[in-house]
């Protein structure tokens, strides 16, 4: 239950040896990967450093942070008032033990008790990671470039997603960058991010246990635990169920998170949604709005559907070959999310001749839900970038696997959900 720091030599270790000491000594934030979304990390015992990832991201200091550690014996000291070592007393909960077997390390966040006060010598908890509450998120992130930061560094690290408030969770170094350069000081980049989607937010202190944020793991995984486990019910909601499930939500009740730049709409029911009738018009209602000229299309089932194909609607996508690779930190061990794919947009003969035309950004995240969830965060930014006006996103069937982690993403990014 004690990581150690792997044996490698001086050049991959002395980046991870800058950021630790940039972790003790400063108070601006390190941001660095983890296998959920990258994290913008500071010493969660000293306040303020603490300040310093609000004053990066640029949000007020309203949200507690998650708490990360390396290991159980990092846990167990931070919790205990007394030295564990050779005592059988531990401090963390019953009730999540089975759940720390399993997905430890790993994209699960837990809430814990606050410990208790303990001597004035020994460090506690900053009270701004908190956000006044008498409970603390914590996880152990299964990157081991993460746990061997926090190793060196120490102490526990407090970290937020290392996006700009708002924003898309980064998933890349490059993300983080387009979001807090000038803010920060420091990026460790490890590549891509395995998983794509934050942790999952889990309260076992109340009966039965909820899920307070959808996440990496799974309310199916969850419930194997058994125990009350196999009661865990979901505390949290998405606006598709609170709006009704067959009224479309008004546009202007958005709730701004995980949002790019472009309006995103988003088809509930998945499943060859994105029709090309519907593009059609989506696409009219566009330019007779003036909304702009680009559209975008994720697609999560198949792909590529649209691309130089002649259609029932005269709908034609003309494949003009450019793709852009979506990952770009050009990792080689991390495979690209996604590609896209741009095109020219054709309608039928009577809006041809009317002379509307529009630009295509096709992208395709794949059937796996889990390369859905590992590509989505990434697309959304990078069809900004490409300057979509407009997104049109297929959803994935919201079960009790990861997609309900990707539906709750997708409906707080959208400002218009069509069931
Ligand atoms: O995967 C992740 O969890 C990423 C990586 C960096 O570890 N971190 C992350 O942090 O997503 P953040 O700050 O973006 O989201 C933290 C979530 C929020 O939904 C917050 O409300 C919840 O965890 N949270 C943290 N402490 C809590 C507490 N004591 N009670 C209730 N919710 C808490
Ligand atoms: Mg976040």
């Amino acid at each position: 239950s004690t990581w150690e720091v792997p044996n490698s030599n001086g050049d991959t270790m002395a980046p991870l040896v800058e950021a630790a000491t940039h972790l003790r000594e400063s108070d601006i934030p390190v941001a660095f990967p983890t296998e959920t979304v990258y994290g913008l990390g500071a010493d969660a015992t000293r306040s303020a450093a603490v300040k310093g990832i609000y004053a990066a991201k640029g949000r007020p200091s309203d949200n507690p942070l998650i708490v990360h550690v390396c290991d159980l014996t990092m846990l167990r000291r931070f919790l205990s008032t007394t030295t564990v070592d050779g005592e059988d007393y531990d401090p963390i909960p019953a009730i999540y033990r089975p759940l720390i077997k399993r997905f430890w390390p790993g994209p699960l966040t837990i809430l814990l008790p606050l410990p208790p006060p303990k001597e004035e010598s020994e460090r506690r908890l900053a009270p701004e990671v908190t956000a006044g509450l008498e409970t603390f998120g914590c996880r152990m992130p299964a990157s081991p470039l993460a746990r061997t930061l926090i190793k060196l560094a120490g102490a526990p690290l407090a970290a937020p997603s290392a996006n700009a408030s708002t924003k898309p969770s980064p998933t890349t170094a490059q993300h983080v960058l387009d979001d807090l350069d000038g803010r920060i000081e420091l990026i460790l980049d490890g590549g891509s991010c395995q998983v794509g989607v934050e942790s999952t937010v889990v309260d076992g202190l109340c009966d039965p246990p909820v899920v307070l944020r959808p996440g990496g793991i799974s309310i199916e995984e969850l419930r194997g635990c058994g125990g009350r486990w196999e009661n865990v019910e979901k505390a949290y909601k998405d606006q598709a169920e609170t709006g009704g499930k067959n009224a479309p939500r008004a546009p202007g009740m958005k709730y701004k998170h995980y949002s790019p730049k472009a309006r995103v709409v988003l088809y509930e029911s998945g499943q060859g949604i994105l029709a090309e009738n519907d593009l059609r018009q989506a696409l009219l209602q566009l330019v007779e709005k003036k909304e702009g000229k680009t559209v975008a299309v994720i697609r999560t089932m198949k792909w590529p559907v649209a691309a130089g194909l002649k259609t029932s609607s005269g709908l034609v996508a003309q494949d003009s070959s450019t793709t852009t690779n979506g990952n770009s930190s050009g990792d080689a061990q991390s495979p690209p999310p996604f590609i896209v794919r741009e095109g020219l947009l054709l309608l039928g003969h009577r809006e041809r001749s009317s002379g509307i035309t529009a630009r295509l950004l096709d992208v395709g995240l794949g059937q796996d839900v889990k390369a859905v969830a590992h590509g989505l965060f990434a697309a959304l930014r990078e069809l900004d970038r490409q300057g979509a006006d407009v997104i049109f996103v297929e959803g994935v069937s919201d079960g009790d696997d990861i997609a309900a982690a990707v539906m709750n993403r997708l409906r707080k990014a959208a400002s218009d959900i069509r069931v």
